[in-house]
């Protein structure tokens, strides 16, 4: 285990209602360091003594001269309920930044797919990707950031009713709207990401996934965030841990339960 990252204090800028459970807050520290890559995440901790483990969080927008970070969470249990009612003023422990970002290399074509909550760690990507960005953003009802995507990329968006963007899921969206790419990149629900591991693999196209597994520690301690990665031995996979491996896996070694 090593844990070279120091908890600071944070002191909450702006938390604000996206839509229904998705919550945008801002963040401000002093002390923390800017060497940052989009895909790497905080650690949030709670205030209540009896949630000792931290809550992972991918970062969503940097302003590194002012020292502002941008989350996006979604309300799912009693940590990011206690964060959601953070008010203006208020202060937070976070470490940060954890983790391994996205390969930032592409100047070609580039495929973005976004999957509800693991849409928000693509946005600073987006704004850094050298090259064209065609971005595809999938929701279940409510869709969120979608003015901010637009300015970095062609934006389609899918929801399950139609109500906004195209009935149908995101692949449903490449299938139509994508003649050629150099790489994708990802994150979102387990079954969206095996569905984009599966179409970059028929079309031979590189794909990186940034996976969001149940976490303990965030730091290396635990294996609690274990997942299959292929690697050429006996077992013809190594565990590997998300929070210090990844979040960002190439896809065709991310093995699904397979
Ligand atoms: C690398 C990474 C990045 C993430 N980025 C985001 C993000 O940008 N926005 C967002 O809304 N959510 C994100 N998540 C998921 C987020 O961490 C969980 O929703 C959150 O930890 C749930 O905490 P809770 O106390 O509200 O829920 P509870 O279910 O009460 O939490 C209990 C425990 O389970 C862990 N846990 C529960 N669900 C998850 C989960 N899906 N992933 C990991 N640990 C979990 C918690 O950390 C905690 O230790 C990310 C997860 C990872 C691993
Ligand atoms: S969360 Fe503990 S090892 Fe990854």
């Amino acid at each position: 285990m090593c844990v070279t990252k120091k908890k600071v204090i944070a002191k909450i800028l702006k938390n604000e209602i996206l839509v229904d459970n998705v919550y945008k807050m801002v963040v401000k520290s002093e002390e923390l360091i800017f060497d940052f890559k989009p895909g790497q995440f905080v650690n949030l901790y709670s205030k209540d003594k009896s949630m000792l483990l931290p809550r992972p969080i991918s970062v969503c927008e940097i302003d590194e001269e002012n020292k502002e970070i941008t989350l996006v969470f979604m309300v799912v249990g009693k940590g990011t309920e206690e964060f959601s009612r953070l008010r203006e003023n208020d202060e937070v422990y976070l470490m940060a930044f954890l983790g391994n970002g996205f390969d930032l290399e592409c100047e070609g074509e580039n495929i973005i797919v976004g999957g509800g909550v693991g849409t928000p760690p693509l946005l600073e990507l987006a704004k850094r990707l050298k090259g064209n960005n065609k971005i595809f953003l999938g929701f279940r009802k409510d869709v969120y950031l979608i003015d901010e995507f637009k300015k970095y990329g062609e934006v389609y968006v899918a929801t399950e009713d139609g109500e906004h963007g195209e009935k149908g899921n995101v692949i449903d969206l490449m299938n139509k709207y994508v003649e050629k790419a150099d790489r994708i990149y990802s994150c979102g629900p387990k079954g969206m990401l095996k569905a984009v591991k599966e179409y970059a693999a028929n079309n031979k196209i590189e794909a990186y996934l940034s996976l969001e597994e149940r976490m303990g520690c965030g730091f290396g301690a635990c294996v609690g965030c274990a997942v299959k990665i292929k690697e050429d031995n006996d077992k013809g996979y190594k565990n590997k841990k998300v929070c210090v491996d990844g979040p960002v896996f190439k896809a065709c070694e991310v093995m699904f339960d397979e």
